[in-house]
């Protein structure tokens, strides 16, 4: 059993937790992911590793609340246990001198960025990172991404903090650089992903993206979790989940995650109603 360690709502709809996972700890580089099960028999999820901390054995994920597991893992408190966090599994993103970076996250994938951010930084990278949200209140972990970037920048829909807008600001803020923008290294939603590929890609600017689709085991087994990449066929949970942002099928990709909708749609109904019904017989 894993022990949660820190279980706390960051934001609103967004999660911090903890967990105690000595061997997982050992081996992680940034934008790997670990496997949850929130209780015995439960869903397996898919969640990027925002922080680990080696000293103690820590591994820390963020996490929006959107069906059966995460809500169950938001309902976790310190000292709670969970049965099983698999990992660290698919590829590290590539850190390398490669000159400025922008680093751009939204949702989740502010977290995600963070051990990114702080590798690319230690390489000697000049890092820009740039969140992006709905409003002011969407943003976390401010400080923590300061001291790894050389700049961070905020782009937020109403237009409470940063600029107002969303990624289409993109290249607004890649001429203020000059124009001489390296690399750009995206994590967050699909659409955050494909809007920004799209914009990189007529400026020649090489884009990464980590991807979410659906997995089931995570290990290549199941072919759930392909994706088309240029001419070929990968598994993101083996050969990702970070690709080229220029070379993906996103229609397809897109589609493939809507295949899925309704069967969850389901179990998170029923889930609500045994709460619900749990809670009146109490
Ligand atoms: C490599 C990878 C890293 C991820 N990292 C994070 C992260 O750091 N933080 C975070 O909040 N989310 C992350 N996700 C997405 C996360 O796995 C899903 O939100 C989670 O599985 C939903 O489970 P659920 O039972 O709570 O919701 P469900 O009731 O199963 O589904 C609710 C919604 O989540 C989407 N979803 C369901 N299962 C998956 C899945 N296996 N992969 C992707 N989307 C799914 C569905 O399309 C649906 O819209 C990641 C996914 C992948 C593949
Ligand atoms: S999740 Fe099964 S092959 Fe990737």
């Amino acid at each position: 059993m894993f022990k949660v360690i820190q279980s706390e709502m960051i934001v609103p709809n967004m999660h911090l937790l903890t967990v105690e996972a000595p061997d997982v700890v050992q081996e992680i580089m940034p934008g790997q992911f670990v496997i949850l099960i929130a209780e015995e028999d439960g869903e397996r999820i898919p969640l990027s590793i925002s922080d680990w901390d080696s000293e103690n054995g820590t591994v820390s994920v963020v996490f929006m609340n959107v069906g059966v597991t995460t809500n169950k893992l938001a309902a976790l408190q310190a000292g709670q246990t969970i049965p099983a966090v698999v990992g660290p599994l698919g590829l590290e993103t590539e850190i390398d001198k490669f000159g400025t970076v922008i680093c751009l996250g939204g949702c989740y994938g502010i977290g995600s960025l963070y051990p990114i951010a702080r590798a690319l930084k230690k390489e000697g990278n000049r890092v820009i990172t740039v969140l992006e949200a709905r409003s002011s209140y969407l943003f976390y972990w401010e400080d923590k991404l300061k001291e790894v970037s050389d700049q961070l920048l905020f782009i937020s829909r109403d237009g409470t903090k940063g600029l107002r807008g969303h990624v289409g600001k993109l290249p607004d803020i890649i001429n203020k650089t000059g124009g001489a923008v390296d690399r750009v290294i995206i994590n967050g939603c699909t659409y955050l992903s494909k809007r920004g590929s799209e914009i990189t890609k007529p400026l020649g600017i090489k884009t990464i993206v980590s991807l979410a689709p659906i997995m089931i085991d995570g290990t290549g087994m199941c072919g759930v979790c392909r994706v088309s990449v240029g001419e070929t066929t990968r598994f993101a949970c083996v050969h990702g989940p970070d690709f080229d942002g220029h070379e993906i099928d996103w229609n397809e990709l897109l589609q493939r995650r809507k295949m899925y909708s309704s069967e969850e749609v389901i179990p998170m109904r029923q889930s609500k109603c045994e709460d619900h019904a749990h809670h009146i017989s109490d």
